[in-house]
């Protein structure tokens, strides 16, 4: 045989390996989301496998309409950790989390298989519940990797099946392809149908054993799905118990059957389960324990490790931390085998004690995940294993306590620290932190986070209806590259004051941006301010207590921004300017007037500056005002060395923005050259309506508010952040030939 003959033949076996690796189990869950606008459904769906060389399976649908997948993310949970020389002992656990879009929420049914060796079949049906009002959901389910015993111990292994429709959740061996691929029924084990529980008996062949068990969910009561077709399904309470399980063994066929082989067929709607998800895993019996008591070969679980079926409750954003230990004495502790949601983590302290760790995003908010393990203890080659655990997490908002004061000029934010443990102030800030007045630390204590907030300053937006004006701001965490501790910990606490517009005692308040006062070093403490003017002549400024301005379109405004800094020879350059509805930076969409130093709004004028720390300019009022109850123009500005040609100032108009390396740079060099950029702003502006009544009008530097100033309305809501972090996950796109 040639030498590019074997590579090739080698390159084949490879292939062949890679496509029927072994499989040791999978399994399904699915999640409704919410509807799409379109009246199409989304659904997410958790697929496990576990093989030895972590494959993934292609999709099929098989009945009904299963739209399509939107997205497939995909991630490692677990691999086998011990070099082995036996190579079935090695094993890889991944999970995809695959969001498809369906046209309608009728019945379908989805197969995932590798023909000829294994197929696992989800039945969904996300037909709205006459008792719960909302999408059926399919009870949720995990098991191990590889789950050993020793040929002469008696295990039961409960199985995690939840349902958080609170429906009867039954196992069964599955019965037929495609449920099943060999339709084994293992000698020496017993499926209890009701509990989901597998008693291993006594006396199994040392041997590697399949389970290939069908999960169904059932009402307590008779309830009806309904559909968007107008068309409806009712389901009964079960009532006739399903043959018993058998420990026959189905005979096993050789061809390899079609990715589809047989469509799903509701034969007698009323007695079929709502959902059907498969479950499989595979059980190894091992030669004879010298002895089966826990806690001499068998590692037995201590404190801390939660007890089986446990409910733990689990919050957006805050990282959850499950304890697990074990104790032997003839067998060595070695590690714990955990299967749970793909972004999990697992450490094992000093102490000994396995510590499994988990970040819910929101998009895990509402949902049901089962986390199992187990401990395996060493005792020369042999591997001993604990009983399986698995208790059920639960993951609800965070939830943050704090308190929210409300008075006429500012508002009061408490947070307490116990309920943020892992957040420093100086990871928090402000909707606009860059004004030193809005220092979340200012007022803190060792107990309490307090932010005292004025209403027209360190971000605070309006917001206005028929009655009310409405104040908000949030109090974000942010990153520090370089910090760890926040990453998986963010907390985003919304929170706002209303006041009634009209009531029994009159207040003025005052729309209008204080100046912003910054510090940074080599230039030490200065102000902004930012105003309008009246005319071109910069003479008379806009009265602070006319804010909100109404203006007309096509009128011309007038603004100033101003640096007043103990820094003798620095120039002020804007570098953009920006209107929105909003006046927190990158708040999209806004009307660009100023970019790169480069005006961009055709009106906009530049007028001569008072000195070298001012900038004048006017434009016309653009039709971008009406659209919203509110504008507020927002600048970037950076402060210079007056004089100086190699600063950005200097630079003036300039397209490619040299600024962000170049400043960097400097700033390591020689720090005084140039400021950081700063956001100030300024507003609220408003299109003037011809027919526009007082009523509503802010244009009177009088609001009429809510009776009791001392204890106004006083809200708050925690809310959390919808980033994805990806520190921990590697996830992969999958080839788009694996999407239906
Ligand atoms: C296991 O099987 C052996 C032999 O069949 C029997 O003597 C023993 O009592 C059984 N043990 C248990 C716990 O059932
Ligand atoms: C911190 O401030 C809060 C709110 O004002 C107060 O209730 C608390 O007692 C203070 N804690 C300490 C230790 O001073
Ligand atoms: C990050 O935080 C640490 C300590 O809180 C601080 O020393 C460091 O300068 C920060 N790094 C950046 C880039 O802000």
């Amino acid at each position: 045989m040639s030498p590019s003959t074997t590579l090739v033949l080698l390159h084949l076996l490879l292939l062949v390996s890679l496509a029927s690796g072994d499989f040791y189990g999978g399994s399904v869950s699915f999640t409704p989301r919410d509807r799409n606008a379109d009246g199409t459904y989304m659904v997410d769906f958790r697929y496990r496998n576990i093989d030895d060389s972590c494959n993934f399976a292609s999709w099929d649908c098989c009945s009904g309409n299963c739209g399509y997948s939107v997205n497939n993310e995909r991630g490692q949970i677990a691999h086998s950790t011990r070099e082995r020389s036996d190579q079935h002992n090695q094993w890889c656990e991944t999970e995809t989390i695959q969001t498809r879009k369906i046209p309608s929420n009728r019945p379908f049914q989805m197969i995932q298989s590798n023909p000829g060796s294994w197929f696992l079949e989800t039945k969904v049906d996300l037909g709205t519940r006459s008792d719960t009002g909302v999408a059926n959901r399919s009870p949720v389910t995990a098991t191990l990797p590889r789950i050993r015993v020793p040929q002469n111990c008696q295990r039961s292994y409960n199985l995690m099946a939840f349902d958080p429709d609170d429906d009867r959740v039954r196992c069964r061996y599955g019965l037929a392809r495609p449920e099943c691929d060999s339709c084994n029924q293992p000698l020496g084990f017993y499926l209890d149908q009701g509990s989901c529980s597998l008693q291993y008996g006594n006396g199994s062949m040392t041997d590697v054993y399949r389970f290939e068990v069908v999960v169904e969910d059932f009402p307590k009561q008779l309830i009806t799905l309904s559909y968007n077709d107008g068309s409806s399904s009712s389901r009964a309470e079960i009532t006739t118990t399903p043959s018993p399980t058998t420990t026959t063994e189905a005979p096993t066929t050789t061809t390899p059957p079609p990715a589809c082989p047989i469509p799903w067929i509701d034969e007698s709607p009323l007695q079929t389960s709502l959902s059907r998800l498969p479950l499989q895993f595979t059980v190894q019996v091992d030669l004879e324990a010298p002895t089966c008591d826990e806690g001499v070969y068998l590692p037995r679980f201590v404190n801390p490790t939660p007890r089986h079926g446990q409910r733990i409750q689990a919050e957006v954003n805050k990282e959850l931390e499950i304890r697990v230990k074990a104790e032997a004495t003839n067998s060595v502790v070695d590690a714990v085998i955990v299967s749970g949601p793909v972004s999990l983590t697992n450490h094992r302290t000093t102490e000994g004690e396995f510590v499994i760790r988990w970040s819910p995003t929101h998009q895990h908010l509402g949902q049901y995940f089962p986390f199992c393990f187990l401990i395996e203890g060493l005792s020369g080659s042999r591997v001993y294993q604990s009983e399986l655990r698995c208790v059920l997490v639960e993951v609800g908002p965070r939830n943050v306590r704090a308190e929210v004061v409300c008075d006429e000029n500012q508002m009061t934010v408490e947070v307490e620290r116990s309920s943020i443990p892992e957040i420093d102030e100086k990871h928090l800030r402000l909707s606009d932190s860059c004004n030193t007045a809005c220092d979340l630390q200012r007022y803190s204590n060792s107990t309490h986070i307090i932010g005292v907030i004025p209403l027209n300053a360190c971000g605070t937006q309006i917001e206005e209806d028929d009655e009310n004006l409405i104040f908000k701001n949030e109090i974000t965490s942010f990153d520090n590259v370089s910090d760890i501790i926040t990453r998986n910990n963010e907390v985003d606490i919304k929170f706002y004051c209303e006041y009634a517009k009209h009531g029994k005692v009159s207040l003025s308040f005052n729309a209008h941006r204080e100046s912003v006062s910054v510090m940074e070093k080599g230039f030490g403490t200065f102000t902004y301010h930012f105003e309008f003017y009246q005319t071109s002549e910069f003479t008379q400024m806009v009265d602070p207590h006319d804010y909100p301005i109404d203006v007309e379109v096509d009128k011309m405004i007038y603004m100033e921004i101003r640096a007043t800094s103990t820094a003798i020879s620095a120039e002020l350059f804007v570098e953009s300017c920006r209107a929105a509805p909003f006046d927190t930076p990158n708040y999209s969409p806004t009307y660009h007037i100023i970019e790169n130093g480069c005006t961009v709004d055709r009106t906009v004028r530049i007028f001569p500056p008072l000195n070298e720390k001012s900038f004048r300019f006017g434009m016309e009022a653009f039709k971008f005002i009406g659209v919203y109850d509110h504008v507020y123009i927002s600048c970037s500005v950076i402060l210079c060395e007056a004089g100086n040609p190699n600063t950005r100032c200097a630079q003036g108009c300039s397209s490619n923005d040299h600024e962000s390396d170049d400043s960097h740079q400097r700033h390591k060099r020689e720090a005084a050259i140039q400021t950081g950029k700063h956001h100030i702003s300024q507003g609220p502006l408003r299109l003037r309506k011809n027919s526009e009544s007082s009523v509503t009008n802010l244009n009177k530097n009088t609001v009429l508010m809510a009776g009791s100033i001392v204890a106004a309305v006083s809200m708050l809501c925690g809310v959390m952040f919808y980033k994805l972090k990806s520190s921990k996950v590697k996830y992969q796109p999958v080839p788009t030939s694996d999407f239906l």
